[in-house]
């Protein structure tokens, strides 16, 4: 007997685990986006605020690299390293379903791989070299200006918050398709439109937080 025939459709461990890349990808990853632009848009406020008020404080807080490994790191690896296999098992078939549908299945997966480069650079840039430098730590504005003063990396900052923001908006509307939450193509439209306006909100949020850093 075939194992599909075997196992009940419900209890299928790759729905079991394409229903956890999906959740993890909402909730915490997705959250935690959110919290961290709207963090990071304090930039502007000045380097005292930043780095007294909003990273201090959270520095201050107990068990955080416990938090950061349980809600951030794992999350991260698991729906990067499933989101490989679900990249591998895709067809690249471009020219065959010429809509925006299709066109938004392949950048999901695309802009997948575009983070994990972009996250190397960004957690090694910030938290990694925090660990072996306590002064960026006690000046994180102050290293993020100078960093980003730099030509080569604002644009890039730029294309991986962009990435972020339109992988995030372009899963939580499939997201809803998954999770039975908008199941007719009118209802589809709707929620695609308002994650539409939640992402250039976040956009918007994510730019103003990097020339926060820039401002004099
Ligand atoms: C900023 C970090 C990230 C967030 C907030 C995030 C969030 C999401 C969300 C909400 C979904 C929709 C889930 C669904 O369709 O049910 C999704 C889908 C997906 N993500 Fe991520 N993700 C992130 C990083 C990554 C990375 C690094 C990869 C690496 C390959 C990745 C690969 C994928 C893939 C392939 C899908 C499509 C799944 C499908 O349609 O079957 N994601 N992501």
């Amino acid at each position: 007997m075939s194992s599909a025939l075997a196992d009940p459709p419900s209890l299928h461990p790759h729905l079991l685990l394409r229903r956890l890349h999906s959740l993890l990808g909402l909730v915490p990853l997705g959250a935690f986006l959110c919290f961290h632009l709207w963090e990071n848009s304090q930039s502007r406020l000045g380097a005292l605020h930043y780095n007294e008020r909003v990273v201090g404080a959270l520095h201050r807080l107990n068990y955080l690299p416990l938090i950061e490994l349980v809600l951030i790191a794992l999350p991260l690896l698991f729906h990067a390293g499933y989101g490989l296999v679900i990249l591998r098992s895709g067809r690249a078939e471009p020219g065959r379903y010429p809509y925006l549908r299709n066109r938004l299945y392949w950048f999901q997966r695309l802009s997948g791989l575009g983070l994990i480069l972009f996250l190397l650079l960004h957690v090694g840039l910030t938290r990694i070299a925090g660990l072996f430098d306590p002064a960026i730590a006690a000046d994180l504005h102050g290293y993020m200006q100078a960093a980003l003063r730099q030509p080569w990396l604002l644009p890039i900052y730029l294309l991986g918050l962009g990435l972020a923001v339109l992988h995030l908006a372009n899963g939580l509307a499939t997201a809803a398709i998954v999770w039975g939450l908008t199941s007719s193509a009118a209802a589809q439209r709707r929620f695609g439109w308002a994650c539409a306006g939640l992402g250039l909100l976040l956009a918007a949020l994510g730019v103003q937080g990097l020339f926060g850093f820039l401002a004099p």
